[in-house]
């Protein structure tokens, strides 16, 4: 019988070239957008309404899929955004927006599929995170922290329903080439900010590396290659080889020495 997989953040990016993949070798496919209309008929699998800020958009989603599958076998917490600005002056409204999206949000959608994977006796949650998320990087510090909280969140929830037969992991990319940072929230660069040229020398960096980025459909593959592991690891990371490194060199290096690399890569 072919798994029943949920995709969030289905319209473009990572989670549109997963959900074709996946729906490519006969996976049962749900993807979702805030906007389905928007993108009329253009997937080979269903676009499903949701706004992973509403709990009512999550039930309804989850309940649609319910209906028609009797189960869903596997979560992919992909929706998420970016954020960027200096911490001096960013704001809050923002911040709280940006953790609802990319935190709160996916816990959410964890607890409204829970309660039928317990029925079941299995299931595989896997949230999306960043390699941003293993350490607070310049002027992205909301996303890196939004991501590492969902990244800690996964540990608790993994050994909580272990017993149950459910798996939890995250996936951390690196750089994708996707249009996130088209969508992503800026703090604007104050022409007075005393930020003004290091935030906008970090932005710039940024995109160039985004843009450079792995095919989204490299990171699908992995996705595919986890969905099918008896044993799922607690944590993967993905991407480029140097953003890779930094995430071993940040748990071996002494803080000091970490930092000096990321001020130097950042010019700050
Ligand atoms: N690309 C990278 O380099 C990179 C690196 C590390 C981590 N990531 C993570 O990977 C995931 C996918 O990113 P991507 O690069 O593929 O970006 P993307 O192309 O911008 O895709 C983001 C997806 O999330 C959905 N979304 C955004 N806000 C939402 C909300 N409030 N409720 C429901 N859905 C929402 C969007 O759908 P609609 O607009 O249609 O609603 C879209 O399908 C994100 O979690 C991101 O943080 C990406």
């Amino acid at each position: 019988m072919s798994k029943v997989v949920l995709i969030t953040g289905a319209s473009s990016g990572l989670g549109k070239a997963t959900a074709e993949h996946l729906n490519s070798l006969g996976y049962r496919v749900y993807g979702t957008s805030r906007d389905p209309k928007r993108y009329a008929d253009s997937f080979p699998f269903p676009l499903l309404a949701l706004e992973i800020t509403d709990e009512e958009s999550i039930q309804h989603c989850v309940a649609t899929i319910l209906e028609k599958e009797g189960r869903i076998d596997v979560l992919i917490n992909n929706a998420g955004v970016g954020i960027t600005g200096p911490m001096e002056e960013i704001d809050i409204k923002a911040v709280r927006e940006n953790f609802s999206t990319n935190c709160f949000g996916p816990l959410h959608m964890a607890q409204a599929v829970l309660p039928q994977m317990r029925d079941q006796k299995k299931g595989l949650i896997i949230n999306i995170t960043s390699i941003a998320g293993a350490m607070g990087l310049p002027f992205r510090g909301v996303y890196s922290a939004s991501k590492s909280a969902l990244s800690i969140i996964s540990e608790s929830l993994r050994m909580e329903v272990k017993s149950f037969g459910i798996q939890v992991c995250t996936l951390a990319p690196g750089d994708y080439a996707t249009d996130i940072a088209s969508r992503r929230y800026h703090a604007p660069v104050l022409e007075k900010s005393p930020y003004k040229k290091v935030y906008q020398h970090s932005l710039d960096t940024m995109n160039t590396h985004v843009d450079a980025g792995h095919a989204p459909h490299e990171l699908a593959l992995e996705i595919e290659k986890i969905i099918t592991h008896t044993k799922v690891n607690v944590h993967y990371h993905q991407g480029p080889f140097m953003q890779k490194l930094s995430v071993i060199l940040k748990r071996i290096l002494p803080a000091n020495q970490f930092e000096k690399l990321i001020m130097n890569h950042y010019k700050l």
